[in-house]
């Protein structure tokens, strides 16, 4: 099987027709996990959002292709059995629908009619993964986030990365409000799906994370698009300094400021 890529150039979107995105340009491939960093407001949730087809964000220019296939044109479902997985910085609650329903017909639908999981399978399949997140078994019956604590809304999005095995994944503030523990878990979830068949960009405001899940590049987001990019060097460094080094070094003013 060949390694997955996902393609994105010069990508600009716009909200409410204010450009947000302006010429953003990245490219993951199989095997990789690239951090996303960046100040508030600066649009990387807006880049997330907009891989994914979410409506509201448009994208005026620029191409985003899996394995070269143009994602734009794909629906959100579209995308999603093209192997696209985004873990949203603020995931929805589904009410009346079980975790474990919700899984199953995700899993089903990408498995195609006639192909379903047995039920035993789905089962064992999901204690697994809860086992290996710590999750305690009795979120399998809740409701989609319903009552979630925050930390516990991003677990779950992860172990709907370990049931899914998407070949891309986008993985918005998975560590916010996550405990030290739950940290740990999260990072095994997502190291557990490392291989050549599976690429991942996290989106990330602590190096914290970093020091569990190695990242091979590291790219910082300003004003719309990748200022700089470099290894996991560059996070501790930020960590250090904040932004304001960085900006002075790369004569960039602040995102109020810089119109595209
Ligand atoms: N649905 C929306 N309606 C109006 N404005 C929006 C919408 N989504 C994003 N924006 C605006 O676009 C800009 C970028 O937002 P975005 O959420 O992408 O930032 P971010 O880099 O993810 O920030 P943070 O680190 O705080 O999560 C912000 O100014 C935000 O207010
Ligand atoms: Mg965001």
């Amino acid at each position: 099987m060949a390694i997955p890529e996902l393609r994105i150039k010069d990508l600009h979107v716009s909200v409410e027709d204010k450009n947000i995105v302006k010429g953003f340009d990245l490219d993951v491939k199989g095997g990789e996990i690239h951090a996303l960093m960046g100040p508030n407001g600066t649009g990387k949730s807006t880049v997330a959002s907009a891989i994914m087809g979410h409506p509201k964000y448009q994208v005026t220019s620029g191409s985003v292709t899996l394995d070269g296939k143009n994602l734009l044109d794909m629906t959100v479902d579209e995308r999603a059995r093209a192997g696209l997985f985004l873990a949203m910085q603020y995931p929805s609650e589904v009410s009346g629908v079980t975790n474990a329903d919700f899984l199953r017909t995700a899993i089903n639908g990408k498995r195609g009619e006639g192909n379903e999981i047995p039920l035993m399978k789905f089962i064992k399949l999901m204690d697994k993964k809860m086992d290996l997140l710590e999750m305690d078994h009795h979120f399998a019956e809740r409701y989609v986030n319903e009552g979630f604590s925050g930390g516990e809304k991003k677990r779950n999005e992860i172990l709907q990365l370990l049931m899914l095995q998407p070949k891309f994944a986008i993985l918005d503030e998975i560590d916010s409000g996550l405990d030290i523990d739950a940290l740990k878990w999260v990072a095994n979830g997502v190291n557990a799906m490392r291989s050549e068949n599976f690429g991942c960009l996290i989106i990330t405001h602590y190096q914290r994370l970093l020091n569990y899940i190695k990242p091979d590049k590291v790219h910082i987001m300003m004003n719309g698009r990748i200022v700089t990019t470099g290894g996991p060097e560059l996070a501790v460094r930020l960590e250090k300094e904040g932004y304001d080094g960085l900006r002075k070094e790369l004569g960039i003013k602040d995102d109020e400021t810089v119109e595209a």
